[in-house]
C-alpha cells in the first residue's frame, strides 16, 4: 500500500495482486492513480488462496505438513477496469469486475481446448472439449486415417521405428493442416509427418511430428493447429452449427421489425425463439415467465417436438435450472444435464422429453428478472458453448425489449381503439338512423378480411378504418342529415360530399394517413358509377370494396326512425343483385357465406348489441 501511495500522480493505476480473494478496497488515490491492493485472481472461488479447502484447514488445526491440492470447482474471474484521461494520464474511475463461470471452462469453450500430457515416452492428448473432439474426428475421416498422434521430437525418436509414410496420406493431412488461413502463416516448417509403430502397440500410426522439446512450445503449437483448423472450417462453412452472430441478429431483427403482437403462434415472442432455435442448431427451446403472484415459472414459449406438452408444466420457486437462474440472476451451461445436480427431471417425465444439454438465460427488464429463456439439446458434435451463451445472452436482452415494447404497444393500442370507437359512437348518436352502424360495419369489415387472408395488422387496420369511415357525417348539418324524409337532389349532394370530408378530418393524424384511400373511396362502385371518384374494379382500394359490401348491408338491415329494416334475405338477395355493378362480386360471396355461417341464428341479438352501447353513451351524452 505504501508502494501504492509513493507513485500516486506518477503512474496511472497500480493494480495489485496476490490472494486469491480480491481485498476490496479499490479507490482513486488525491494525485489521481488508481489503486487497489489486491485485484483477486482467477481459478475456483470454492478455495483457500486457490487451494482445495479441507485440506488448508487440516494443516492449519495439526500444524502437520499436508500435502496440497489445487482446487477444482466453478471458476471466479477477477479484474478492475480503470478508466483514464487520455490527455493527463489520470484516472478518474475504478471498479472491479467478478465473474462466476458457470460450468467447466474447458468444456464450454468455443475454442478447441485440449491439455497434453507427458507420460514418460509418449505424449497424450488429454481433456479434449467437444470442438477440439470434434476437429479430431474430422481429420480423422477426411484423411481417412484412424490413428493420428501428436508427437514431441525426442519423444519420437524414442518409441518409433519408423517407415515411409504413404503420399496420398500425407497430401490429405498436409491439404488439412498447411497453412493458417488467417495469417497464412504456413505451419509446416514446425513439424514435419511420419509413420511409426508402438512399439508395445504394433498398430500403423500416422504421426505429426513437432520440432520441439519443450512441451510449453509444444502446447502452444498443437493449439494454434487445432484452432486454425477450426477457423478454416468456419470460414469454408463446413461446420454445421456456424455461430453465425449476424445471420441470428438479421432473423431475429427482422422479426422485431415486422412482427407488432406479442403473443401467439404468429407473436414476436414465437418467432425470436423459432429463429433462436434454428440458428442456434438445437432441438427446441422454451420462454419462462414469472408469475408475480406465486413465484413460478410457467411456459408461455416452447418451440421443438414437446412444445405444446411443456406448457402444461409450472416450475416452483428455485426448482431446477431454470429456477437457480431466476433466483441468481446469472446464466447457466450446461453441457450434460446428467451431471449436473440444479436439473430438474420431472419436466421430462411430464413431457416424454429427454433434455441432454441446455444454456437458460435470465430475461432482465428494468434489471429486474421476469422470466427465463431457454435453448435445449445442440444438434451435432459440438456441445453448447460460452459462444452460445454470449449469443443468447444478447437475444435474451432483445426479448426483453421487445416484451417491453409489446406491453407499451398494447396499451397504446387499447387507448387509440378506445379513442376511435368513442369518435366513432359519438358520430352514429349524431345521426339518428344508424345507431351503431360503424360498429357493425367495422364487425363485418374485420370477418371478410380475415376470411380473405389479410395479416392482423392488415385486419386491424381495416377496423380502424370502417369504425370512421362516416366519420365525414360530423361535418353534415343535422337538418339533412336527420332529415326523416325524402331528400333534393342538392340535399343528397351535400350528403355525397362525407368521404371526402371524412379523408380531411383524418388528414392531420399521422398514423391514420394510411387508412384515408380506404374510406375516401367506400362508396365507389365496381362499375365505375360510384363517388367521389368514379374508380372501379381493381383501382377501388381491396379495404373499401369490403367496407362497401358491409355498409350496404348493414344500412339495408338497420331499423330506421321512420321504417324497420329490411330482413337479411331480402338484404343478401339485394347484394347478389348488385354483384358485379355495384359491388366486387367476389366480396359478396364471401361476406353472404360468413353471414350464413355465423350471423344468421342470431341476427336481432347482434343488431341491437351495438345499439345499446351506443344508447348509454347518448343518454351520459344527455343528447
Ligand atoms: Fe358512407
Ligand atoms: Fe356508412
Amino acid at each position: 500500500m505504501a508502494f501504492g501511495n509513493y507513485l500516486d500522480s506518477r503512474v496511472s493505476a497500480v493494480v495489485g495482486t496476490h490472494t486469491h480473494v480480491a481485498t476490496s478496497d479499490e479507490k482513486i488515490l488525491s494525485g489521481g492513480t488508481a489503486y487497489i491492493t489486491d485485484v483477486g485472481m482467477t481459478g475456483a472461488a470454492d478455495s483457500i488462496a486457490g487451494v482445495d479447502a479441507e485440506m488448508v484447514i487440516k494443516q492449519y488445526l495439526t500444524m502437520k505438513p499436508t500435502m496440497w491440492k489445487g482446487a477444482v470447482g466453478e471458476p471466479e474471474i477477477n479484474a478492475v477496469v480503470v478508466d483514464i484521461d487520455e490527455k493527463t494520464g489520470k484516472a478518474y474511475d475504478i471498479f472491479r469486475l467478478k465473474r462466476r463461470l458457470t460450468g467447466n471452462v474447458i468444456q464450454i469453450s468455443a475454442e478447441p481446448r485440449l491439455f497434453t500430457k507427458f507420460l514418460g515416452n509418449v505424449v497424450r492428448l488429454d481433456s479434449l472439449n467437444s470442438v477440439a473432439r470434434y476437429l479430431m474426428s474430422y481429420l480423422q475421416k477426411k484423411t481417412n486415417i484412424k490413428n493420428i498422434a501428436f508427437i514431441e521430437r525426442d519423444c519420437y525418436q524414442t518409441i518409433a521405428r519408423y517407415s515411409s509414410i504413404e503420399p496420398e496420406a500425407l497430401e490429405k493431412i498436409k491439404e488439412e493442416l498447411h497453412t493458417d488461413p488467417e495469417t497464412g502463416k504456413r505451419f509446416f516448417k514446425d513439424y514435419f509427418i511420419m509413420t511409426y509403430r508402438d512399439i508395445e502397440n504394433p498398430e500403423l500410426y500416422y504421426s505429426i511430428v513437432f520440432k520441439t522439446n519443450r512441451k510449453v512450445k509444444f502446447d502452444k503449437m498443437l493449439i494454434e493447429i487445432f484452432r486454425s483448423l477450426y477457423s478454416k472450417l468456419r470460414k469454408e462453412k463446413l461446420l454445421i452449427q456456424t455461430n453465425d452472430e449476424l445471420s441470428i441478429l438479421y432473423e431475429v431483427g427482422k422479426e422485431i421489425a415486422t412482427t407488432i403482437e406479442l403473443h401467439g403462434e404468429d407473436g414476436l415472442i414465437n418467432k425470436i425463439m423459432e429463429a433462436t432455435t434454428k440458428v442456434m442448431n438445437c432441438e427446441s427451446s422454451s420462454v419462462m415467465m414469472i408469475d408475480e403472484r406465486t413465484q413460478e415459472l410457467y411456459f408461455i414459449v416452447g418451440i421443438g417436438e414437446k412444445g405444446d406438452k411443456i406448457k402444461e408444466v409450472r416450475l416452483k420457486k428455485g426448482q431446477g435450472i431454470a429456477g437457480w437462474v431466476v433466483e441468481t440472476g446469472r446464466a447457466a451451461v450446461v453441457p450434460d444435464t446428467s451431471k449436473d445436480k440444479r436439473f430438474f427431471k420431472d419436466a421430462d417425465d411430464h413431457t416424454k422429453y429427454n433434455t441432454r444439454s441446455l444454456i437458460a438465460v435470465p430475461l432482465k427488464s428494468k434489471g429486474k428478472v421476469i422470466g427465463v429463456l431457454e435453448v435445449l439439446n445442440r444438434k451435432g458434435e459440438i456441445l453448447f458453448n460460452e459462444h452460445d451463451l454470449y449469443m443468447l445472452e444478447a437475444i435474451a436482452q432483445q426479448a426483453a425489449n421487445a416484451i417491453d415494447n409489446a406491453k407499451l404497444y398494447d396499451r397504446i393500442k387499447f387507448l387509440y381503439r378506445s379513442t376511435v370507437e368513442v369518435l366513432a359512437n359519438a358520430m352514429d348518436s349524431k345521426d339518428a338512423y344508424t345507431h351503431g352502424h360503424s360498429r357493425r360495419v367495422a364487425a363485418y369489415t374485420v370477418d371478410i378480411a380475415t376470411e380473405m387472408g389479410m395479416n392482423p395488422v392488415q385486419v386491424s387496420d381495416l377496423e380502424i378504418a370502417a369504425l370512421l369511415h362516416d366519420i365525414g357525417k360530423i361535418g353534415i348539418r343535422d337538418s339533412i342529415l336527420c332529415k326523416p324524409g325524402r331528400l333534393t337532389h342538392d340535399e343528397y349532394d351535400i350528403i355525397k360530399t362525407h368521404p371526402v370530408i371524412s379523408g380531411k378530418i383524418l388528414e392531420p393524424v399521422d398514423f391514420l394517413k394510411s387508412l384515408i384511400p380506404v374510406i375516401r373511396h367506400h362508396h365507389e362502385r365496381f362499375d365505375g358509377a360510384g363517388y367521389p371518384d368514379n374508380l372501379s374494379g381493381d383501382k377501388i382500394p381491396l379495404g373499401a370494396r369490403i367496407i362497401a359490401v358491409a355498409d350496404t348491408f348493414d344500412a339495408m338491415t338497420s331499423d330506421r326512425a321512420y321504417r324497420k329494416g329490411l330482413p337479411p334475405d331480402v338484404a343478401k338477395q339485394e347484394l347478389l343483385d348488385n354483384s358485379g355493378t355495384q359491388f366486387d362480386p367476389n366480396i359478396v360471396q364471401i361476406f353472404i357465406d360468413i353471414f350464413d355461417r355465423k350471423y344468421k341464428d342470431n341476427f336481432e341479438e347482434i343488431k341491437s348489441k351495438f345499439a345499446s352501447q351506443e344508447k348509454i353513451l347518448k343518454d351520459f351524452l344527455g343528447q
